[in-house]
């Protein structure tokens, strides 16, 4: 999922030479101007600084929160349902999302951090990325992570015919399975954007559910890390889908306060799949299917 602005980004990033001279200008630009200005004295004594727009959350250094979920099935149920926002599950298990990658610099850092914290999410890949890196696809999936399929063009699929739609979503599907050998449990699509006739059609011929989200920070807007933060520790409780976009680094840099946070609030994070594996069709339900701890 992400706005049609994105597209801007994702264009101007699709040209690894000019977004590289870019990025060098902009980050020499904003030193020369932290070194020259940041304290600068304005007349009365006030101190003039400088916006820190080259912020990066600094590395953790001892101890983090360690996610402490067991090892639960991931195969859920073809009768579990077509569409899922959230899932009704006992216990404070959540699943976080992130989208439109893999992207070179900022999944790797990503995965660093959600490997520091023993931490598992479903990574909504395009797979005309998945082409240009397989290699941290399989990265990935070798630590555990699950991958959904999130098309291959990131084409608004309510508006496409049911052939393009089959289209997209096979040809993710195959770039998954050639980078790192899985197979897509689920689908997210572009934008969100799927009819319910398009939906049953997909659950039909691929098995996948489609799969939203109940919490959404907003972070392709670049709000600041802060503020994506804070938007997902107020928006998530148990059996929640938490959306977000690990090609934007400003969400990675909100993720280590986020992660931990939500740790310290006592929610345990799996896949998208192990979450909706373990649903329950009633509260009442609750105390005879606890997931087994074994
Ligand atoms: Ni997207």
């Amino acid at each position: 999922m992400d706005h049609p602005l994105q597209r801007i980004g994702n264009s101007l990033s699709a040209n690894p030479k000019l977004g590289k001279f870019s990025r060098r200008g902009f980050m020499l630009a904003t030193a020369t101007l932290a070194s020259c200005k940041a304290a600068t004295a304005l007349p009365g004594g006030a101190v003039k600084t400088s916006p820190n727009i080259a912020y990066r959350t600094p590395s953790i250094g001892g101890s983090v929160p360690r996610n402490d979920a067991g090892n639960f099935p991931s195969n859920f149920s073809k009768d579990a349902g077509i569409t899922f926002s959230r899932v009704l599950v006992s216990g404070n298990y959540i699943a976080i999302t992130f989208d439109d990658g893999p992207h070179p610099q900022n999944t790797p850092r990503l995965l660093d951090i959600l490997a520091q914290r023993n931490i598992k999410a479903t990574f909504y890949v395009i797979g005309r990325s998945v082409d240009l890196h397989p290699g941290i696809l399989r990265r990935t999936v070798a630590e555990g992570h699950e991958i959904g399929n999130h098309s291959h063009t990131h084409r608004l699929l309510s508006k496409l015919g049911d052939t393009e739609v089959r289209q997209e979503m096979q040809r993710c599907q195959d770039a998954i399975g050639r980078a790192a050998g899985v197979r897509p449990r689920t689908m997210r699509p572009p934008y969100g954007g799927l009819l319910q006739r398009q939906r049953e059609m997909l659950h039909a011929e691929f098995g996948y559910p489609t799969i939203l989200w109940s919490v959404d920070p907003l972070d392709w807007q670049r709000p600041g890390p802060s503020v994506v933060t804070s938007r997902i520790l107020t928006g998530t409780t148990a059996g929640g889908i938490v959306l977000a976009h690990d090609l934007h680094s400003q969400t990675v840099d909100a993720m280590p306060a986020t992660l931990d946070g939500l740790l310290k609030r006592g929610f345990k994070f799996v896949t998208v799949s192990q979450l909706i594996a373990m649903k329950v069709e009633t509260p009442e339900a609750q105390a005879s299917n606890v997931p087994a701890s074994s």
